[in-house]
């Protein structure tokens, strides 16, 4: 269950907060390029940990080589995400995300100095250039621990502070029910189950469409 700050009343919160990203549109934020730091929000969680949403850096890829290589974190995310998860794939994202422009739209979910996954959001383009796509994955020893759940409510405030989108959404496979509900834990609405619309793996299947407009 998320609480809004509870300035650490209990020793079974994680803190989470969005580092290392640098701010320089959507007027009329004064940021002018400072270092930007989210509102700390805390989160209830199994025992005491803190998250950290900050960019990725070459110092991650073996952790991202460790938790991505998944056949079951791949089985519920596009096929652009590479399996098996190599090397190769970890200096490439790396690359990626060190030659994107700012603000980032890519963070490492951090948890005691280490990345254990991924969360972001894709720009839209045309007219869907309101919209933007959220993504995430988390290394299998941490599911079940409120993470996701914590990174999607840090992220969807920073993409509506940050960027002028009036629009979050997801795509979640029908097989994914630990997704949906992360994204409903997040104030997400089903829109619609898009029918047949994922081939993923050699098997057909209906997506779920979430999404979150800004209030
Ligand atoms: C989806 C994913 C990010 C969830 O991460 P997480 O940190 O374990 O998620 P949380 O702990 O915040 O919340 C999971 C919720 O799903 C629920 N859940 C888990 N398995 C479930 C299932 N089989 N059926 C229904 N609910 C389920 C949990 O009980 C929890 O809800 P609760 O807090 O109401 O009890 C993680 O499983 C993952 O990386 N999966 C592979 C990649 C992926 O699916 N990415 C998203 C693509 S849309």
């Amino acid at each position: 269950m998320i609480a809004s700050d509870a300035g650490g009343a209990s020793e079974r919160l994680t803190r989470i907060l969005i580092a290392g990203d640098s701010v320089k549109s959507l007027p009329p934020q004064p940021l002018n390029g400072q270092r930007h730091e989210a509102p700390q929000t805390t989160c209830s969680m199994s025992n005491a940990e803190q998250i950290i949403l900050r960019a990725w850096r070459r110092s991650d890829i073996s952790s991202l080589i460790r938790y991505a290589n998944n056949r079951k974190i791949w089985l519920n995310l596009r096929d652009i995400f590479p399996h098996p998860y190599m090397q190769a794939d970890a200096e490439k994202w790396i690359a990626i995300c060190e030659s994107s422009q700012e603000p980032t739209t890519n963070f490492a979910v951090e948890l005691r100095g280490e990345a254990v996954g991924g969360i972001g959001c894709r720009l839209l383009d045309d007219v869907n250039c309101k919209t933007a796509e959220i993504g995430y994955w988390l290394g299998k020893p941490f599911w079940g621990r409120g993470i996701a759940t914590a990174a999607l409510t840090q992220t969807t405030d920073y993409a509506f502070r940050i960027f002028s989108v009036e629009r979050l959404q997801a795509t979640v496979f029908e097989w994914n029910p630990a997704s949906a509900r992360v994204l409903e834990k997040c104030g997400y609405v089903l829109e619609g189950r898009l029918r047949r619309s994922i081939f993923k793996d050699g098997r057909l299947g209906d997506s779920l469409l979430y999404a979150h407009c800004r209030e």
